[in-house]
């Protein structure tokens, strides 16, 4: 056999000797075999990523799930524990254990738990956390309230703030506050065992555990009069749904604990008796940011709960909802 280069770009023929041109035979090169064959498997991958992905999006969309085609694709790439790109390009294919993960989790979807308990996690402020059944899912109206705790604290010109959170939860304000202003000294508290530590476990995540104290306390209560006067700033998203609302309120998160929701009555059972406390704990010209529901700040204005405060300001969300009220220590 003699080897001649052939004309064309890539094969390299082998020519039998006084063989004519038409016997020559080109023979593709491994790599381009191998590659062949690659793309052939990758193309295949790609296909079954996008039947999974389609067979739980018609699984949603049935069971009328809003977001089905967002929450879909979150449900398989987290549980199959695969990149965007990977999936995408059939780089890796979902493996049985990961499909029969994913199909437990529709399942709990359909049940009704919010796909943040199913996921594990939720995304607040450009970040992470982690959640549980034991904790409120972090909304994006609690945003409002690190932005504006942010803001004063900029203008305030304030070092070295002291902070409180009450009611902390998964610990999303106290963790981002940290995170955003690394001098301060904060203070998480919330009456559940069960969510602080939630919480905990997200400060270890994000790097911050050593940075929050955590106490486990009814509001208050465990502080005494130690902390007299201690504090610049207390935040707080305390329960505040009116137990008639909850009758309207959607089945997912009618699931979340009744203990992160239900504000009494009218909404403002725990609201006023953290605006009644605070100004003991708060320095003189301290602030406190509360997040509020829908209709309150007009509730709070007539009903004189904010008697002992000045400078009061309503941020509005982005529903145009008077959703976080923040007034200072008179
Ligand atoms: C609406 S959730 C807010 C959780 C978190 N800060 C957030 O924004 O996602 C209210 C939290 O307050 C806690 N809580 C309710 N009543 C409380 C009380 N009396 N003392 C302390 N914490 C309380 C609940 O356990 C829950 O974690």
């Amino acid at each position: 056999m003699e080897k001649i280069n052939s004309p064309l770009k890539n094969p390299i023929c082998f020519v039998a000797p006084g063989a004519s041109s038409v016997d020559v035979r080109v023979r593709t090169p491994p790599s381009v075999a191998w590659s062949r064959l690659a793309y052939g498997l990758f193309q295949r991958t790609v296909k079954q990523n996008i039947r999974l992905l389609r067979e739980v999006r018609g699984e949603l969309q049935k069971n009328k799930i809003a977001s089905a085609e967002n929450e879909s694709e979150l449900l398989v790439r987290h549980f199959s524990g695969l990149e965007r790109l990977d999936f995408f390009t059939g780089q890796f294919g979902v493996s049985p254990a990961a499909r029969r993960r994913i199909k437990n989790a529709v399942k709990e979807r359909l049940r009704g738990n919010p796909l943040g308990t199913v996921l594990g996690e939720a995304p607040f402020y450009g970040r992470t956390f982690f959640v549980s059944k034991h904790t409120l899912i972090p909304r994006f109206e609690t945003e409002v309230l690190v932005e504006a705790v942010l803001k004063i604290l900029k203008k305030e010109k304030l070092h070295a703030p002291e902070i409180l959170d009450v009611g902390t939860g998964s610990g999303i304000l106290a963790i981002s506050l940290t995170l955003e202003r690394r001098d301060c000294t904060m203070t998480a508290l919330d009456s559940s065992a069960k969510a602080l530590a939630v919480a905990k476990k997200n400060a270890l995540f994000h790097g911050v555990d050593r940075e929050i104290r955590f106490l486990k306390s009814d509001l208050f209560e465990k502080l005494g009069c130690r902390f007299k006067g201690h504090w610049d700033f207390i935040v707080s998203n305390p329960p505040y749904i009116a137990r008639e609302d909850f009758k309207h309120l959607p089945r997912e998160v009618l699931v979340e604990p009744r203990l992160a929701l239900d504000g009494g009555a009218d909404g403002l059972k725990v609201i006023r008796r953290v605006l009644d406390r605070a100004p003991y704990y708060l320095k003189k010209g301290g602030w406190i940011f509360l997040e509020i529901g829908s209709g309150q700040a007009d509730l709070l204005r007539k009903n004189g709960t904010l008697a002992g405060y000045k400078d009061l300001r309503f941020v509005r969300d982005l529903n145009g909802i008077e959703r976080v009220l923040a007034a200072q220590n008179g």
